[in-house]
């Protein structure tokens, strides 16, 4: 820390995002990325960019809004455009959260929750899964506290029920309920139609995995006007062209092509099939995972000695401490990167 730090870095512990080695090529399942290419148009619209770059970008980002309503089937008024969801959670942590207010969430959950309330000084009452890492939906009704839920929930992937979810929205009609929708799209069940039924709902979406365009930097949040509007009022307070003309273009592209990321997504859940048949038949177990990912353990093994023996034979998955250090998270690569992490498991278990 230099000496000119405020008091406020003191107290943080940042995000420790995963790893991106440069030094060598890993077969990469440890980020929860795409492991097909964005669609064609996306191409198409990167080629065509170059030119544009001389002005400044749309601050509303009008087209990429337009796109991804239509996608949704909500209106404009209902959306705005973000660097990456992390950014519309940590406008969504400004716009909600305060020292009055505290936000809820879960022990296991989106690393990024407690940073940012640490960094935004917001209470924090944090919430232990069940046994089974489920969220148990009565800790979460009548909320004192803005409440956030990845759903599926990052790092184990598993679903909370339309039916609970609904559940906490109606119950806390006087707290925002931010539900993170990062994983939605490999077979769980998006509350985006809840929003014109709940004004407290606010859903944040992301292109960084489903889209796969990590790299661009796309996400959104969906909500009533009044919650867009003060999601706006951060971001217009704080960085007006936060998505940039490259991003917006490829953005686009994307959420116009529907059925190409249909697809891919099927091809995801076939994958992920595969990769939990392979586990199995390798004795280890793993949690019910919408998403992804899996997160996977063998009994009698500590899933950071299985992460570093994957890494020395080129594999680099993830690994977490606290209540899931015996597990190691497995990103949903293609059929050929599956197979060479369960050949190279195989190897490892013997
Ligand atoms: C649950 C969840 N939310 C949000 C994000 C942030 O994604 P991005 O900022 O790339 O949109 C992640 C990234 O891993 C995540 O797991």
């Amino acid at each position: 820390m230099s000496r000119f730090s405020s008091s406020r870095l003191a107290f943080l512990k940042p995000y420790t995002p995963g790893e991106q080695p440069q030094d060598k090529k890993y077969i990469k399942l440890n980020t929860n990325e795409a492991f097909f290419n964005p669609c064609p148009a996306v191409f198409d619209a990167v080629g065509e960019i170059a030119g544009k770059l001389r002005l400044y970008n749309d601050p509303c980002a009008t087209r990429l809004v337009r796109a991804i309503a239509d996608k949704l089937g909500v209106l404009p008024e209902n959306v705005v455009t973000t660097n990456g969801s992390d950014e519309a959670l940590a406008f969504a942590f400004m716009a909600f959260c305060d020292e009055k207010t505290g936000v809820r969430f879960p022990d296991v959950t989106y690393g990024f929750y407690p940073v940012f309330a640490a960094v935004f000084g917001v209470k924090a009452n944090i919430i232990p899964l069940d046994e089974q890492f489920n969220v148990r939906s009565q800790d979460y009704m009548h909320a004192k506290e803005t409440v956030v839920l990845a759903n599926p929930n990052a790092q184990t992937g598993i679903e909370l029920g339309r039916r609970q979810l609904e559940e906490i929205i109606a119950s806390n009609p006087d707290n925002v309920v931010i539900v993170d929708e990062a994983y939605v799209d490999f077979g769980a069940h998006s509350c985006v139609p809840l929003i014109d039924k709940y004004d407290n709902l606010l859903v944040v979406r992301t292109m960084s995995k489903s889209g796969a365009l990590a790299g661009a930097r796309v996400g959104w949040c969906v909500g009533s006007k009044q919650l867009i509007d003060d999601i706006n009022t951060v971001k217009y307070s704080f960085n007006p062209y936060n998505v940039g003309t490259m991003a917006q273009a490829v953005g686009e592209a994307a959420a116009r092509d529907g059925e190409y990321y249909a697809q891919a997504a099927a091809q995801v859940m076939e994958n992920r099939d595969r990769l939990q048949k392979g586990l199995r038949e390798l004795g280890m177990s793993f949690l019910p995972s919408k998403a992804n990912f899996v997160l996977a353990k063998k009994q009698g093994r500590d899933g950071k000695s299985l992460y570093s023996a994957l890494k020395e034979k080129g594999v680099l998955v993830r690994h977490f401490g606290g209540r899931i250090a015996d597990y190691i998270r497995i990103s949903i690569g293609s059929k050929e990167e599956i197979d060479f992490l369960l050949c190279r498991l195989k190897e490892i278990l013997q």
